[in-house]
């Protein structure tokens, strides 16, 4: 019995030194130490010893029990360790390395120019107000002047929705939306998106965007437009900007007129950037039509008004040498992180 008690500490001894982790050596501990281990196997053996024999043999099994008890603990402790040190390797931090940052993205060049002019506007009282993009047609059309036949409908390539439901054309109807309303004084901004069934190119696109105002008030002249647009030209491209206005038609301003800026290159001399001209269209304009005013219980004997409409793509591809609109729509990063 000596030597079996000898031989499964030694046993037990290798084995242990062999177990990989902490699961390993509790079922060693239940194979040596546990009701029905081997040491235990060896015990039940006892009653077959002598009365001499048997102390002997006890204080032995006692110390074998003992030192595989220690052994254990001894295991345990070191795997323990291994794996603290394992996670303390593999959590290191090394707070001296600089950070990753998140990247924060741009203001859209659209965006940043919407709010420059929208800007301008606030400082001269005027509220911005929004209109829907499906717009029924007597918002788009009718209200404005341009009845089912008229000519002047022509020009704008229309995506219908149904009989009298359009994708709007302009900002314009925002106009009759808000004379509806409000009652004068008014002055208001309305940009957003409008639809044209355009083919894309360089210049054209089926989805692009406007910025309409309208002044309403008693006593309003075609001073006050001239005063307006050009105080709001200057404030985007310099005080010594100069602007002239030229006579044109559109069903829901009379007199109607177009808006040109002299161009900032060449000071009106003409050159490639205004195409020869020395003058730059920036918007249409005029004194709102009495019949548009009527069309939304305005008394047109009492009041008056001026509105215009600007195009934005067209402010801000001048503004930062963009040659070519679809990149406002394509979501090219490149592109976008410029601005
Ligand atoms: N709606 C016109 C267009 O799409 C722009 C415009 C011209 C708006 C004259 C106006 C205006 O309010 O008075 O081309």
């Amino acid at each position: 019995m000596k030597t079996a008690l000898e031989n499964i500490r030694i046993e037990a001894g290798k084995a242990l030194e062999a177990a990989a982790d902490t699961a390993a050596v509790e079922q060693l501990r239940v194979l040596y130490l546990g009701k029905k281990g081997k040491l235990t196997a060896i015990l039940k053996q006892m009653g077959s010893l002598s009365p001499e024999e048997r102390p002997v043999v006890g204080q032995l099994a006692n110390e074998a029990r003992a030192k595989i008890e220690s052994l254990i603990a001894d295991r345990k402790e070191a795997l323990g360790k291994a794996a603290l040190a394992g996670r303390l390797a593999a959590e290191t931090l090394d707070v001296t390395m600089p950070g990753r940052k998140a990247p924060t993205g741009n203001r859209h060049p659209l965006n940043i120019v919407l709010e420059e002019v929208e800007e301008i506007f606030l400082g001269m009282g005027f509220d911005v107000v929004e209109g829907p993009e499906v717009e029924y047609d007597y918002y788009n059309f009718e209200a404005l002047n341009m009845p089912k036949t008229h000519p002047s409908r022509d020009t704008q390539d229309t995506f219908y929705i149904s009989d009298d439901i359009v994708l709007r054309t302009q900002t314009s109807p925002v106009q009759i939306r808000t004379m509806e309303q409000r009652k004068p004084p008014i002055r208001i901004l309305s940009p957003g998106r409008v639809y044209r069934s355009d083919a894309v190119d360089a210049t054209h696109s089926p989805l692009f965007h406007q910025i309409e105002g309208l002044v309403v008030d008693k006593g309003i002249t075609m001073a006050d437009l001239k005063g307006t647009l050009a105080t709001f030209t200057q404030s985007l491209y310099g005080p010594e900007a100069k602007v002239r206005f030229r006579p044109h038609h559109f069903a829901y301003t009379e007199p109607s007129a177009e808006m040109d800026f002299m161009c900032y290159a060449c000071k009106g001399e003409g050159c490639r950037l205004c195409k020869g001209e020395g003058w730059i269209e920036l918007l249409g304009c005029g004194m709102v039509h009495p019949k548009v005013l009527e069309n939304c219980g305005i008394d047109s004997a009492v009041y008056s008004g001026f509105a215009f409409g600007i195009g934005l793509e067209r402010i801000a591809m001048r503004r930062f040498a963009i040659n070519d609109l679809r990149l406002f729509y394509e979501n090219d990063l490149r592109f976008l992180r410029q601005f």
